[in-house]
């Protein structure tokens, strides 16, 4: 197989993953993946910027099968998708070198056992000429890791960027035109990961505003033949101002709930405002993760098991908790059968939500005229957020 051009000299030697359906055990991939690797050919140097996952290392072996010497392996960032072939390439190429950023040296050595006498670091804004193609790493901390680093090709204005802007999806074409066919995937991706750390992606994205980019080359997915609309997309998810939409994680075991949550998007919608429920018994995980990206409000509605919340949107509250979207405001309804502590121990899940709490509605049973007249309030309570912040 021999590796494909993406201008001369620089050429991909990734592997599609059509087949996979779960990241780290946790994420959804209904379009599968790609671990996307480049080689760079100077006159002096070849480098590889990043490898490739170790299962799909036969197709980087095959790309490499007539490259006889690699310079150099940059490795931008540690997680094993990006260089987790790397101990391989180091025994097929004995006089390469890996470079990678100062924080990373010790999470390859721990990560992949690397001989640290074999890793060299670079600094944030170090060039490094190949013969006519000119390497400059660029720190971008946690994009996805703490230790991530970005890499720009000079004469060719080309972002490596690794796990930032990429998405999971697996496809033979190399290219996208701008971001509209893949703008799902990508925002999927940036909740799933990156989410978390918006405010430090909002300073990486103002670190590379005025670099020349003419190809985004990410380590997932395509690479966009115009960055503008991603980089765009990028500002929009990681602004401040949430959008005028409730998410609701729910489930309901006898349809108390159910009740409930029909009688509060009803009520919700009537007062001008979005609501995507999750009913999580089915729900795709990152299809949540989406929601949250750009929800002022997050409604959580759960049934009581024993004396806890349903597992299932328990599970949804500590996913919130961990990805820390920008959500403003939250709520609690559902109902129980005898007794429980639900909406306590939701609460109590939460603490890296910065939200304001607006209230809790918990029925006995089947939901009451004073629970729907509560819901009603509570639907009222949010509206009147949602306009405060001028989204109504
Ligand atoms: Fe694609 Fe954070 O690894």
């Amino acid at each position: 197989m021999k590796p494909r051009e993406i201008v001369p000299d620089v050429l991909y030697v990734g592997a599609p993953d059509f087949d996979r359906r779960l990241f780290d055990s946790l994420i959804p991939l209904p379009d599968g993946t790609s671990y996307n690797a480049y080689l760079v050919r100077g006159r002096e140097k070849i480098a590889l910027v990043d490898s490739v996952e170790p299962m799909k290392r036969d197709v980087l072996e095959a790309y490499l099968a007539d490259v006889p010497r690699v310079d150099l392996v940059i490795s931008n960032h540690t997680e094993q998708d990006h260089s987790g072939s790397i101990p391989w390439l180091l025994k097929r190429y004995p006089g390469a070198t890996v470079l990678s950023s100062e924080t990373a040296k010790p999470m390859l050595v721990d990560h992949l056992g690397l001989d640290a006498g074999r890793i060299r670091t670079v600094a944030d804004g170090e060039r490094l000429d190949l013969g006519g193609k000119t390497l400059r790493f660029i720190y971008t901390p946690w994009v996805h890791w703490p230790e991530t680093m970005s890499t720009y090709l000079e004469e060719d204005k080309i972002l490596f960027s690794c796990d930032w802007f990429g998405s999971h999806i697996a496809q033979t074409d190399l290219f996208v035109d701008g971001v509209d066919r893949i703008e799902a995937e990508a925002k999927r991706y940036y909740a799933e990961i990156m989410m978390p750390f918006r405010p430090i992606v909002r300073k990486n994205l103002d670190k590379i505003k005025d670099l020349e980019i003419r190809l985004i080359a990410p380590s997932h997915g395509p690479i966009y033949r115009d960055p503008r609309s991603v980089i765009q997309a990028y500002r929009d998810w990681t602004d401040d101002k949430p959008h005028n939409v409730v998410v609701m994680p729910w489930v309901t075991m006898h349809g108390s709930t159910a009740l409930m949550v029909d009688h509060l998007i009803t009520a919700l919608v009537e007062r001008g405002i979005n609501v995507l429920p999750f009913n999580m018994a089915t729900a795709d995980i990152g299809q949540l993760a989406m929601a949250l990206v750009d929800a002022a409000t997050i409604v959580v509605a759960c049934p009581t098991v024993h004396v806890g919340p349903h597992p299932a949107v328990f599970n949804a509250v500590i996913l919130a908790n961990a990805l820390r979207p920008k959500a403003r405001f939250a709520a609690i309804i559902g109902a129980y059968g005898w007794a429980g502590q639900m909406a306590e121990t939701v609460k109590a899940a939460m603490p890296s939500l910065r939200v304001e709490l607006l209230g809790q509605v918990v029925a006995k049973g089947l939901p009451k005229r004073a629970d729907i007249e509560a819901l009603d309030a509570l639907a009222d309570a949010i509206a009147a957020k949602h306009r405060g912040l001028g989204l109504l």
